[in-house]
C-alpha cells in the first residue's frame, strides 16, 4: 500500500481550514506542500506564512517540497515553520551533500527532487544520505499536467540504486498522478504517490485517497 501525500496546490486557497479538516479524517499519511520562487520554476505559489498557519491545522505529516534556488538559505526557516520532511531540487543544489546534512540536523528528513530531464543516477554517491526521492513526473511549476511515461523506467532505476546501497530511502512520484496509473507506479517500485488535481478535484476527496491507497 502506498503512501498517499495529496498536494494543497489543487486546493480552495479560500477554504484551506476545511482542506486540512479533509485530509485530517483521511487515510493520507503526507500533506504535499509546494513552494515556489518564480526563479527555478516559471510560476510562483505560496511561502512559510501558509506553512505555518497549515502545521496547526493538520494531524499530518508536513511533506514540504521546494521548487526554490538556493533552498540551503531557508532550511532553519521551513524547520520553524512546521516542516516534517523538507525536499529540495538536484537541479538546485550544487553542495547537494551538504544541504542533506543541514537538514538532517535541524531534526528534518531530507528529501531530493528530480527534473524530468535528470536521470536517477547523479544521486549514486548519496542515496544513502536520502530519506526520500521524489521524481518530478511532469515538469515542476504546475499542477493538472499530464504524466510522463518515462517516469516507470526512472523508478525501476532507483530502486536498484537503493536496493544494491542497502538504503530505505523512499521513492515519491510528483505529478499527473491519477487513480489510472497509481497501480503501475507502485508495482514499479513507488512509496509515495503525491496527488494534487486528482484528490481536490475529485466528487469524493476522501474516497479518493482511499482507492490511490490501496490500489
Ligand atoms: C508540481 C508540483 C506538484 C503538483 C502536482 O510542480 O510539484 O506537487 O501539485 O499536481 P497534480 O497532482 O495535479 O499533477
Ligand atoms: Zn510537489
Amino acid at each position: 500500500m502506498a503512501i498517499i501525500a495529496p498536494s494543497l496546490l489543487a486546493a480552495d486557497f479560500l477554504q484551506l481550514g476545511n482542506a486540512c479538516e479533509m485530509l485530517n479524517k483521511s487515510d493520507a499519511e503526507y500533506f504535499h506542500l509546494d513552494v515556489m520562487d518564480g526563479v527555478f520554476v516559471p510560476n510562483i505559489s505560496y511561502g512559510l506564512p501558509i506553512i505555518e498557519q497549515i502545521r496547526k491545522a493538520t494531524t499530518k505529516i508536513c511533506d514540504v517540497h521546494l521548487m526554490i534556488v538556493e533552498p540551503e538559505k531557508y532550511i532553519a526557516a521551513f524547520k520553524k515553520a512546521g516542516a516534517d520532511i523538507l525536499t529540495v531540487h538536484q537541479e538546485a543544489c550544487p553542495h547537494l551533500h551538504s544541504t542533506l546534512q543541514q537538514i538532517k540536523a535541524q531534526g528534518m528528513k531530507a528529501g531530493v527532487a528530480l527534473n524530468p530531464a535528470t536521470p536517477v543516477s547523479v544521486l549514486k554517491d548519496v542515496i544513502k544520505d536520502i530519506d526520500l526521492v521524489c521524481i518530478m513526473s511532469v515538469n515542476p511549476g504546475f499542477g493538472g499536467q499530464k504524466f510522463i511515461e518515462h517516469t516507470y523506467d526512472k523508478v525501476r532505476a532507483l530502486k536498484q540504486i537503493i536496493t544494491e546501497a542497502g538504503a530505505s530511502t523512499l521513492i515519491e512520484i510528483d505529478g499527473g498522478v491519477t487513480e489510472h496509473n497509481a497501480a503501475a507506479l507502485v508495482q514499479a517500485g513507488a512509496d509515495v504517490l503525491v496527488a494534487g488535481t486528482t484528490v481536490f478535484k475529485a466528487l469524493d476527496p476522501i474516497q479518493m485517497i482511499a482507492t490511490l491507497k490501496t490500489l
